[in-house]
C-alpha cells in the first residue's frame, strides 16, 4: 500500500488520475493538494471525498509549511505532480504565475520531499513523477523526426519555458541530491474534464451555442492527440515500474492539424443532431440544430505569437522499457469526448459562468478573421 500526494488533482488530467488510481490501486491512500484556480472543478471528485476514499485539502505547492505538514502527516510514498498553469495564451497574456506555480512551486515540492524523505528515512522506498510537457522541446517542421528523450529543449512560450525550467531544477534533485524523481512529457491529451479554454471543448461548445469557431492563422498546426485514459495509464506504470532519474515521452500516435481537428468535430456534431432529435431543442442556437453543418462557424482569426508549428512524440522507449501503449484511436476518443460533453451540459455552463466569460474576452476580442 502506498501512501500517494496528487498536486493538481482537481484539474483535468488530476482528476482523470485520481480516477484511474483509484480503480487500479484501492487500497492506496491519496491525498490530493490543489490551489483551486479557476482550472480546477472537486464535482467528479465529491463522491470520492464524502466516503472518505480520498482525501483533499486546498492548498498551494508554494506553501512550504504546509507541503511540509502534509508530507510528515501522511508520509507520502509517492508524488504525482501534476499542478501548473497549463494554458500557453493565458502565459502570453499573464506569464507571472507561470513562473511562480511552475517553477517555484515545483522547486517548493522539490525541497521538501527530498527533507521530509531523508528525515523519515523513507527516501529509498519512494518515487516523485514530475508531469511535464513537449512543449519544452519547441517546434518540429513538417518533415522532422518526433521528439525523442534526448531531444534538445527550445521552449517558445512562457509556458513552455516555465515548464522546462521546472524540469530542469527536477534533473538538478536527481543528480546533486539523489532525489528518487522521474519526468514524464507528454502530447495535448483531450477527454473528459478537460476546461473549455482548450481547443476541443471550446469548439464543441462554441458549436453547441452558435458561437464561431476560432481558429488561429490558417489552421495548419499540428498536435499529437493523446487520451487522457491513455496518459494516467502512462503516468501509473511510469511512477511504479520507471527507472529513476529517467524520461519518458508520452503521445498518442495521432497527428491531426487543426483545420482537421475542428472539422470533425463538427461533422460528429453534424451526425448527431441528425440522428438524436433531442438535441436540438437542447441547443437551438446550434446550426446543426436547423439542419445547417457546424463547419458554418468556422472562423480563422489572429494567430497565437510564437505560435509552434508541429509536435509529435516517439514514445518508444516507453513501449520497450515498460510496454505500455497508447490504444485509443484519435476519431473514436473523440467521438466519446464529444458524448461526455452532451451529456455533461451542467458542468461546462458552471465552468463557462463568470471569470470565464472575462478569460474569452481578453483572448478573443482582439483576434480580426484573416
Ligand atoms: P489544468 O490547468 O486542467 O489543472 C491544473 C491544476 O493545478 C488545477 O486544478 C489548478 O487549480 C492546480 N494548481 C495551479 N496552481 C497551483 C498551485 N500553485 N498549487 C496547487 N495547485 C495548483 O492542467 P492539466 O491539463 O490537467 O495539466 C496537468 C499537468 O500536465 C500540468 O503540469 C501540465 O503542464 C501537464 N500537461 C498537460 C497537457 C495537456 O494537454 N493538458 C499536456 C502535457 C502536459
Ligand atoms: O503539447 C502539450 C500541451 O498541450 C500542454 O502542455 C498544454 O498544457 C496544453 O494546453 C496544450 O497546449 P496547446 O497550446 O497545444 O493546446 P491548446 O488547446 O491551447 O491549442 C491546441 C492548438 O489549437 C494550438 O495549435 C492552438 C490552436 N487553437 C487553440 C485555441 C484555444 C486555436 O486554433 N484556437 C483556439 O481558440
Amino acid at each position: 500500500m502506498q501512501s500517494v500526494l496528487i498536486t493538481g488533482g482537481a484539474g483535468f488530467i488530476g482528476q482523470n488520475l485520481v480516477h484511474a488510481w483509484r480503480a487500479a490501486e484501492p487500497s492506496d491512500r491519496l491525498v490530493i493538494v490543489d490551489a483551486m484556480t479557476y482550472a480546477a472543478n472537486l464535482r467528479s471528485l465529491e463522491p470520492l471525498i464524502a466516503d472518505r476514499s480520498i482525501s483533499f485539502v486546498k492548498g498551494d505547492i508554494k506553501d512550504a509549511a504546509l507541503m511540509r505538514r502534509l508530507f510528515d502527516e501522511h508520509k507520502f510514498t509517492r508524488v504525482a505532480h501534476l499542478a501548473a498553469e497549463s494554458h500557453v495564451d493565458r502565459s502570453i497574456a499573464d506569464p507571472e504565475a507561470f513562473l511562480q506555480t511552475n517553477v517555484l512551486g515545483t522547486f517548493t515540492l522539490l525541497k521538501t520531499a527530498l527533507e521530509a524523505w531523508l528525515a523519515a528515512g523513507t527516501i529509498e522506498h519512494s518515487r516523485f513523477l514530475h508531469v511535464s510537457t513537449d512543449e519544452v522541446y519547441g517546434s518540429l517542421g513538417p518533415s522532422d523526426p518526433a521528439f525523442l528523450e534526448s531531444s534538445p529543449y527550445r521552449p517558445n512560450s512562457p509556458y513552455a519555458a516555465s515548464k522546462a525550467a521546472s524540469d530542469h531544477l527536477v534533473r538538478a534533485y536527481v543528480e546533486t541530491y539523489g532525489l528518487p524523481a522521474l519526468i514524464t512529457n507528454c502530447s495535448n491529451n483531450y477527454g473528459s474534464y478537460q476546461h473549455p479554454e482548450k481547443l476541443i471543448p471550446l469548439m464543441i461548445i462554441h458549436a453547441l451555442e452558435g458561437k464561431p469557431l476560432p481558429i488561429y492563422g490558417d489552421g495548419s498546426n499540428v498536435r499529437d492527440w493523446l487520451h487522457v485514459s491513455d496518459h494516467c495509464a502512462a503516468l501509473m506504470a511510469v511512477i511504479e515500474r520507471g527507472r529513476l532519474g529517467e524520461t519518458y515521452n508520452v503521445g498518442g500516435g495521432n497527428e491531426r492539424n487543426n483545420r482537421d481537428v475542428v472539422g470533425l468535430i463538427c461533422d460528429a456534431l453534424d451526425r448527431a443532431f441528425a440522428t438524436d432529435a433531442s438535441l436540438a431543442p437542447r441547443f437551438p442556437s446550434c446550426p446543426a440544430a436547423s439542419g445547417k453543418s457546424c463547419r458554418s462557424l468556422i472562423s480563422f482569426v489572429t494567430d497565437r505569437p510564437g505560435h509552434d508549428h508541429r509536435y509529435a512524440i516517439d514514445a518508444t522507449k516507453l513501449a520497450r522499457e515498460l510496454g505500455n501503449r497508447c490504444s485509443v484511436n484519435f476519431e473514436d476518443g473523440l467521438g466519446q469526448t464529444i458524448n461526455w460533453y452532451l451529456d455533461h451540459e451542467d458542468w461546462w455552463r458552471e465552468v463557462t459562468s463568470g471569470a470565464y466569460k472575462a478569460w474569452i474576452d481578453k483572448n478573443y476580442s482582439f483576434r480580426i478573421a484573416v
